[in-house]
């Protein structure tokens, strides 16, 4: 078995997943550099990974429903994008001076969001909600935000909060004095707190897709249009699961619902690091240099992300991704009824399945599926060779390159899994 080029193995020494993990986790917290990649016992190693599987250091194989949390709409190793990032490549890897590439991603993204008229990359989701939030305050000159239970915005200090309060010592107080959470799917508890709250901005997951997938209920998007409009408050909707994913416009479009702001990341990235964030032309105008609301960025518009981020959605207006991967899931998600009692919530290409009685419309539904059963389903589907997020808080990812023969094989791994650990709750 192979090494990778840049790690070196001692000579005569193949290490498997376990033993790197011991390595690893003298070096990073946990072993990782994210803390969602730690599940129990420890992680795969991943080898390599083409189209619709991953490679474990430990010779197995798996079918891939994470996709690297989401960017690879277009599965492992996508030809076009290979090729688009080599030719990039070639031509140098970093400049911190514009290039064509940047227009040509930006263009893209302008032609099919409906509300983004002008944008400012950035490098992760994370940044992208932090400069989104610190324009909306600007903009508005207003310092509180409105965010949903179960909402997930990145490592965002303004951002890090719960039902429960804030999620991460080392938040200072004034941010939690500044952001309120309400329940998601209650326009109810929003209009209390927009009228008692000065509002800069509503920041919302269109579909909470970090509390599993839990959809908007009927009205509930336009609802908060509507009360951000009464209270000259902005809408600002994180797209960076949604974006390119539940339509080439995003929740936006979707749902056809109007924000002032979005945030992007993920898939615009084609699986190189990326954010964005961008909307009304009379908003951005406002981000330095044309205005005095700050952000910058060294790697920003790198042109490796942007031509594989171009590449992607070429490929998404040639062949019909969304399409094939809202019917793989919708098709997942059927097996689930008809195999189990188990609610699963499914929008477009986003799934999940929560192991609890009852449906799953916010993210205190969520939290009651039981995590024991879910690590088991984890588990097990592992056993079968089948990967999805290990969380029951995370949304199953699909690409275009899951064939008819993966699905097969993902229904019976299923089928065995819900065999072993039960139908029902
Ligand atoms: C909805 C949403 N917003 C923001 C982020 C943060 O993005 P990143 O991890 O690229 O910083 C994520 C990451 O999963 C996300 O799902």
């Amino acid at each position: 078995m192979e090494s990778f080029p840049y790690y070196q193995e001692p000579k005569g020494v193949r290490m498997d997943s376990e033993e790197l993990y011991k390595k690893s986790k003298s070096l990073f917290p946990g072993g990782v550099n994210s803390p969602v990649r730690a599940f129990k016992p420890y992680p795969f190693f991943v080898k390599s990974a083409s189209g619709s599987e991953i490679y474990d250091v430990d010779g197995k194989k798996y079918l891939d429903y994470c996709l690297g949390y989401g960017p690879l709409i277009l599965g492992h190793g996508h030809p076009a994008v290979l090729k688009a990032v080599k030719e990039q490549l070639e031509k140098g890897l970093h400049f911190g001076i514009p290039t064509e590439t940047e227009i040509g991603l930006g263009e893209k993204i302008v032609e099919h969001v409906p509300d983004i008229e002008m944008l400012r990359f950035v490098n992760s989701g994370t940044e992208a909600t932090v400069n989104a939030v610190r324009l909306a305050r600007g903009y508005t000159d207003r310092e509180n935000i409105l965010m949903f239970d179960g909402g997930y915005h990145g490592a965002n200090d303004s951002l890090l909060f719960s039902s429960e309060g804030v999620k991460s010592p080392g938040v200072p107080k004034a941010l939690e004095n500044s952001t309120t959470v309400a329940p998601f799917n209650d326009l109810e508890k929003v209009q209390i707190i927009a009228e008692k709250e000065e509002l800069a901005a509503i920041v919302v997951e269109p579909v909470m897709g970090n509390a599993g997938c839990i959809p908007p209920g009927e009205g509930f998007l336009k609802g908060l249009r509507k009360i951000c409009n009464e209270i000259d408050a902005l809408l600002v909707f994180d797209e960076i699961i949604t974006g390119f994913r539940l339509a080439m416009g995003g929740a936006q479009e979707y749902f056809n619902v109007k924000p002032d702001l979005v945030t992007m990341g993920k898939i615009i990235g084609g699986g190189f690091p990326i954010g964005a964030f961008g909307g009304k032309r009379e908003i951005m105008k406002e981000v330095t240099p044309t205005g005095k609301i700050f952000h910058a960025g060294t790697f920003s518009g790198h042109p490796v992300a942007m031509s594989a981020g171009r590449a992607t959605i070429e490929i998404l207006e040639k062949e019909k991704v969304i399409k094939r991967t809202s019917n793989f899931a919708e098709e997942v998600a059927e097996l689930f009824h008809e195999e189990s009692e188990y609610p699963v919530n499914r929008v477009g290409p986003m799934l999940q399945v929560f192991f609890k009685d009852g449906d799953v419309k916010d993210a205190e539904d969520a939290r009651k599926s039981d995590p024991e059963k879910f690590r088991e389903f984890h588990r097990s589907l592992m056993d079968e060779g089948v990967f999805i997020p290990p969380s029951r808080m995370e949304s199953w990812f699909i690409s275009a390159a899951h064939s008819g023969e993966d699905l097969d094989r993902t229904r019976g791994a299923i089928k065995d899994c819900l065999e072993r650990i039960g139908r029902g709750p």
